[in-house]
């Protein structure tokens, strides 16, 4: 038996924007809905998990899972600017206390992409008062997390908010890897971090951190090939992992890798498996992300706050976790401290630009009745929680 420490949380993850529906205050309805957009479809009614997430929840820790995350939405809780919703707080507050109702150890995100459309009509990351913002709307939500939330992740995965932000165009999510990120954002985006850390730090036993899509780019080893992958150094998910030293956890996101040739990245090769989103099924990505993100970060614990596969063919899903956390379990027998692993996702869901068509989830979830039907690999990820454990 693989077995992994006691307490180590077992859980699945979610944003808000990708299950609630009718998140009609944010910056990506507004997008989904603009003249042109190159988003395949709206968001509409999602997976109506803002009125359904207790039967979420109860269906995760059914199966066995003692953790879930999920976002708090900041149009909600501020649809216009200087204006906090009690009846959204309460509501997120509810989600926490249901959580604990169902014995799963709530992680919460702040801002998981989308923001109000307010701020992002009044100049988004590159506003000078961006992170005053955020610090104002995390004090906001201090209620929801003031007691019962052990881990909160401020911002989901900066490097690829930036990478958007430098595209204007939310069709680079879909592009993992290839548009040039917006270096002011990416800056705005540390300052919002820290300010937000700052604020949570007044709630005692709180741990905060970020999430990092690690990306795993590997040079081809052409000529050339190694000083282009440097370029993917900043502000690209190494520097993002080292700006973790300081915090109480590094959330490690993973799903496949990207090869660098001398033109920068290439695409996947032609006889490889991939998977509904066109990347390569590479389960090692997760075992490459954490021994990065404890060695750039200067050995901050992690959480594995994201990994999974968008497929239809669920074998293919327990396959790619499997061998995912067999490399998790090889780089924490090396002394790497894990203290968790969330997988996405919990249901199929929005995959932004792509549309519901990429389905990454434990649950399937039926786009008329919101009916949900688990898995087989939801039945399976259950039994490794309650082994604690895989079979050697
Ligand atoms: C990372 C993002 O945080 C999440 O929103 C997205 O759905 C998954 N990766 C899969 O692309």
């Amino acid at each position: 038996m693989l077995t992994f420490p006691n307490g180590f949380l077992w859980g699945a993850a979610t944003a808000a924007h990708q299950i609630e529906g009718n998140n009609v205050n944010s910056n990506w309805w507004m997008m989904e809905h603009a003249a042109g957009s190159t988003i395949v479809e709206p968001s509409g009614d999602a997976m109506d998990s803002y009125h359904r997430y207790r039967e979420d929840m109860r269906l995760l820790a059914d199966a066995g899972l003692n953790s879930y995350r999920f976002s708090i939405e900041w149009a909600r809780i501020e649809p216009e600017r200087g204006f906090v919703s009690r009846a959204e707080i309460d509501h997120y507050r509810r989600m926490v206390d249901a959580a604990h109702e169902f014995g799963l150890n709530p992680t919460v995100t702040l801002m998981h992409f989308t923001v109000p459309r307010w701020m992002y009509n009044d100049g988004f990351w590159r506003a000078g008062d961006a992170a005053d913002l955020f610090a104002r709307y995390t004090e906001s939500i201090l209620p929801i997390v003031s007691d019962g939330v052990d881990y909160v992740c401020t911002i989901n995965e900066p490097n690829i908010a930036a990478m958007l932000a430098g595209g204007e165009d939310a069709a680079n999510l879909v592009a993992f890897g290839l548009p040039n990120p917006d270096l002011a954002v990416a800056d705005a985006l540390l300052e919002s971090h820290k300010r937000s850390r700052e604020v949570l730090s007044s709630v005692s036993g709180l741990k905060t951190g970020w999430t990092v899509a690690t990306q795993a780019f590997h040079s081809t080893g052409e000529p050339g090939a190694d000083d282009k992958l440097h370029e993917y150094g900043y502000p690209r998910d190494d520097w993002y992992l080292e700006q973790s030293a300081g915090d109480d956890f590094v959330g490690v996101q993973a799903y496949t890798r990207t090869f660098i040739g001398p033109n920068g990245p290439l695409p996947v090769a032609d006889d490889v498996e991939t998977t509904l989103t066109g990347w390569e099924f590479f389960p090692q990505a997760l075992e490459l992300g954490v021994r990065s993100a404890w060695e750039l970060s200067g050995g901050v614990p992690v959480i594995v706050t994201e990994n999974g596969i968008a497929t239809a063919d669920d074998t293919r899903r327990i396959a790619y976790t499997d061998g995912a956390l067999r490399g998790l379990h090889a780089a924490m027998s090396d002394g790497v401290e894990v203290l968790g692993y969330q997988h996405w996702s919990a249901l199929d869901n929005y995959e932004w630009a792509s549309g519901f068509r990429p389905t990454f989830g434990l649950i399937a979830v039926d786009r008329e009745t919101f009916v949900r039907t688990p898995k087989p690999s939801l039945g399976w990820l259950g039994d490794v929680a309650k082994a604690n454990g895989l079979p050697d």
